[in-house]
């Protein structure tokens, strides 16, 4: 069920949690080099429905958010049907301004695109308990429409343009989760991420939440088998708008 929370009603406890996960970010107890190596191999999985049948690219509803984790068990990712072709091959830049390919929407309408749910800002993500990014085809209250949207401090990213900023405090993208297509079969498969990922951070600033949430053993695990991608309305208890 979604429930629809004031904003301001939970500003406090969102910009302290947001804190809190950039003070421990920064301190940094998990080796990066080890992170980095993981994510090096990370693997191609199939997105499953909740049946666990491989999910139909050509049944997915145009203005669909649907929520699976990748590469590892407890980092969430966010797949989006837009309403229309994107762009192939769009210039981005990462959090260190670097720049690399976005290759653009997958599918038989290219209109299907996936991005890391952990907000560029100050890593706030769409967990079980509670989304804080969504995805608003109607203007939001920042005054932009079809951005997704951030609703601790208002980041708005396009996802019709690898995520670039279009509003908000975060300096980059989120990073993209890049899709392949398998005509053949209509489905669609997670084949690794680019961009300025955060999941160090995410891991240092939440172990405990995911710990309890995932388990100790297995909440730092890479994804090897299919992942199910469900609704962001069943995937979080509450969908925070803003
Ligand atoms: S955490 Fe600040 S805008 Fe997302």
């Amino acid at each position: 069920m979604t429930t629809r929370y004031d904003r301001r009603g939970f500003m406090g406890f969102c910009g302290k949690s947001a804190l809190a996960a950039g003070m421990a970010g920064a301190a940094g107890t998990l080796p990066t080099a080890a992170m980095a190596d993981l994510l090096e191999d990370a693997p191609t999985v199939k997105l499953l429905d909740k049946d666990g049948a491989p999910l139909k690219a050509s049944e997915l509803a145009p203005n669909t958010t649907l929520i699976f984790n990748y590469p590892y068990v407890a980092t969430p990712v966010m797949l989006i049907v837009l309403d229309a072709p994107t762009e192939a091959d769009t210039q981005t830049k990462d959090g260190e301004g670097h720049t690399y390919l976005w290759q653009g929407g997958v599918g038989p309408g290219r209109n299907i695109v996936a991005y890391s749910a952990i907000c560029a800002h100050l890593l706030s993500y769409v967990g079980h308990e509670t989304a804080f990014l969504h995805y608003n085809t109607e203007e939001n209250e920042f005054g932009h429409a079809k951005v997704i949207t951030c609703c601790a401090h208002g980041s708005s990213y396009d996802p019709a343009n690898g995520a670039k900023v279009v509003a908000g405090p975060a300096e980059y993208p989120l990073a993209t989760v890049n899709l392949a297509y398998d005509e053949a079969e209509d489905s669609i498969s997670a084949t690794g991420v680019i961009g300025t990922e955060l999941f160090k951070k995410f891991y240092d600033s939440f172990r405990q939440d995911l710990r309890s949430e995932y388990g100790r053993a297995k909440y730092r695990k890479i994804v090897t088998e299919g992942a199910v991608a469900l609704p962001i309305d069943e995937y979080s208890e509450y969908v925070l708008e803003c």
